[in-house]
């Protein structure tokens, strides 16, 4: 049997502390023992991106980290994203620009997103693609998903400006 250990870490800015298996994956523990299944498990090996979260401010698959690498860091997921019932700025743009069907990368897409209007509010499309391009989507042909990503830019740089 798996050893377990102990991890504490916060998650969506909220104390988490758990018993989890040694060498149980980030995505395995979030979605089994912290409820909260928004990372997606596609692949599980790398490559499709539906697994993404934000550790440290960083993106990461959630399904190539040790859950136990996260003891003391701060963890977020895109059931994170909306506040007091108020969408982000992103998922908004998600939904109105039908950039979702089956929603199964959704997740992922956005933390991608999220983690480049972190660190570029004003991306070009290139930007756009290019922060996009560890994730596949089946559904959507990827245009609504970029035009998604930047209206929600635009919108940020007007409630800024
Ligand atoms: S499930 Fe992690 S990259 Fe596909
Ligand atoms: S919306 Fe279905 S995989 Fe992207």
């Amino acid at each position: 049997m798996a050893k377990k250990v102990p991890v504490q870490f916060t998650l969506n800015g909220e104390e988490r502390a758990e018993f989890v298996e040694s060498g149980a994956t980030l995505l395995k523990a979030l979605r089994e023992r912290h409820g909260d299944t928004s990372p997606k498990g596609g692949c599980h090996q790398g490559t499709c991106g539906a697994c993404s979260v934000m550790v440290d401010g960083d993106l990461v698959l959630s399904c190539l980290t040790l859950a136990e690498t996260c003891e003391g860091r701060d963890v977020s997921t895109a059931a994170g994203l909306s506040q007091d019932g108020v969408m982000h700025p992103l998922q908004r743009a998600f939904l109105d620009g039908f950039a979702a069907q089956c929603g199964f990368c959704t997740p992922g897409m956005l933390m991608a997103a999220k983690a480049l209007l972190d660190e570029n509010p004003n991306p070009s499309r290139e930007d756009v693609v290019e922060a996009i391009s560890g994730n596949i989507c089946r559904c959507t042909g990827y245009e609504p998903i970029i035009q998604a990503v930047l209206s929600a830019a635009r919108a940020n740089s007007h409630v800024a400006a």
